[in-house]
């Protein structure tokens, strides 16, 4: 047991305590960012004067080659320590002695700790965006390949207009979009350092913590101490984000498990990505889909314990914000995951492109049309709504698409109806002109893949 605050103490803790109080577990993952931390905290101490130079420097070697040796597996981060922070100071007295007792001049492990979380959130936002860039990209690349895939668009889950794959996955385009607007929104509000605060009051050490800050990448130094040791709001809000990208895979993969299914049939999964029973030698199952769905309890769960770790945390530090790590750990590794597996699906994933059309001559979808078409001819939106009513009620009792009705047929509900009804009833008609911005249409179309096209061109990352 090494522990930083024996002093005050005339008995050893009980094993029970020190490992429930342990962090080191799962801490140890915060070992580069304390690292960084450390290094920049005192690179400003020796600019300070509060440190020599020659101990700054002795210590910043010392600290480089800690994480060299755990990287390279000739040091080992065990559990006799209590946290990742006392590990590193442990070590580094032990490796060069006096200079290493000094480390912590200035500091707390409550500033320390918050430093730490931010810097490995930062990373964590900056891989998720690349993450999403590439998703994006797929998304795009589907776009374009889809554009005369035409297929039922749903409401109610129940077939209601034509639509193409290319305007369903431009909505899911939209949705991803948002989520990296959202996480770099989240970078930039957390971007200020507690490092300076202290345990809670700052210090009466002549710190330039504007330094400090610059030196890891921060904007500012946060601005009241208090706050900067006891905020936690980027977790909650960067694990909402998640929960967001999260909930719209999600929702795709469950369109994709319906998709799948031998009753649809609208697309194949990639056997790449799919998996097989150990019983029934016909199935090829979803489960990547599945699972992707499945795993959002997780992540939601992740947001909910955040909230409830902190909603009556009294000012400032407290011990519960030690539980802030392993479930933002685990919902950050999930949606990074999830968002891997959900790339590959979607760029391996086969349109049966026949099957989409077949589906969207059924249902009536291009009823919407056929009253449109009436309105071209003259008759009142409300009439025409009634009259397609009509002629949807006697097809359902023939068994039959408006289309396979005969003009003649047509006309015992209205005369107006002649010929051109059967190029107004294809849904290739019926997605193709709907061309308000943002609908389905040939050009509304072209103009959002132009327009994705250059959003990925202008932010690349
Ligand atoms: N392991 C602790 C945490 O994650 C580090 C900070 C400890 N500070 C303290 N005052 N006990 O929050």
């Amino acid at each position: 047991m090494a522990q930083l605050w024996g002093g005050r103490f005339t008995k050893s803790t009980d094993q029970m305590v020190y490992d429930f109080n342990a962090s080191i577990r799962f801490d140890r993952r915060l070992l580069p960012q304390d690292i960084q931390g450390s290094l920049a905290h005192v690179k400003m101490l020796a600019a300070q004067g509060i440190l020599t130079k020659a101990e700054g420097k002795q210590i910043a070697e010392a600290l480089e080659q800690i994480l060299a040796d755990v990287r390279n597996g000739s040091l080992a981060i065990t559990e006799e320590y209590e946290d990742v922070h006392s590990f590193v100071e442990a070590v580094l007295t032990e490796r060069i002695g006096e200079a290493g007792k000094k480390l912590h001049t200035g500091r707390s492990r409550n500033d320390q700790v918050a430093t730490d979380m931010k810097l490995y959130v930062r990373e964590e936002i900056d891989a998720l965006d690349g993450l999403l860039y590439t998703l994006l990209q797929t998304l795009e690349q589907i776009m374009e390949a889809h554009t005369q895939t035409y297929m039922p668009g749903f409401t109610h889950l129940q077939k209601a207009q034509p639509v193409t794959a290319a305007h369903h996955f431009g909505a899911y385009f939209e949705m991803f979009r948002r989520d990296r607007e959202r996480l770099a929104d989240i970078r930039k509000r957390m971007n200020t350092c507690p490092l300076g605060a202290g345990a809670l009051a700052g210090t009466t050490y002549p710190l330039d913590r504007d330094y400090t800050a610059s030196l890891l990448g921060f904007d500012a130094p946060a601005a009241n101490s208090m706050d900067a040791v006891s905020d936690r709001d980027y977790l909650v809000e960067l694990l909402s984000a998640l929960a967001l990208i999260q909930m719209h895979m999600s929702r795709s993969c469950e369109e994709i498990c319906i998709w799948n299914s031998d009753d649809y049939r609208y697309v194949e999964i990639d056997d790449a990505f799919s998996t097989g029973s150990s019983i029934m030698p016909q199935k090829k199952n979803p489960d990547i889909a599945e699972l992707v769905r499945g795993k959002t309890g997780r992540v939601y769960g992740a947001l909910m314990q955040m909230l409830t770790v902190m909603k009556g945390l009294p000012l400032a530090y407290n011990k519960d914000m030690q539980e802030d790590k392993e479930f933002s750990f685990d919902a950050v590794d999930t949606v990074s995951g999830c968002l891997r597996l959900y790339t590959g699906m979607l760029s391996t994933m086969r349109f049966r492109e026949e099957n989409l059309r077949k589906a969207a001559l059924q249902g009536f979808t291009n009823a919407t049309d056929a009253a449109d078409y009436l309105v071209g001819k003259g008759v009142p939106f409300r009439d025409a709504h009634t009259v397609i009513g009509n002629m949807v009620l006697c097809c359902l009792d023939k068994g039959c698409a408006l289309s396979d009705l005969s003009v003649a047929e047509m006309k015992q509900f209205s005369e107006v109806f002649s010929e051109d009804i059967y190029e107004a009833l294809k849904p290739e008609t019926c997605a193709d002109r709907r061309n308000t911005a943002g609908g389905p249409g040939k050009e509304a179309m072209r103009q959002m893949i132009e327009r994705n096209r250059s959003y990925l061109g202008d932010t690349i990352c």
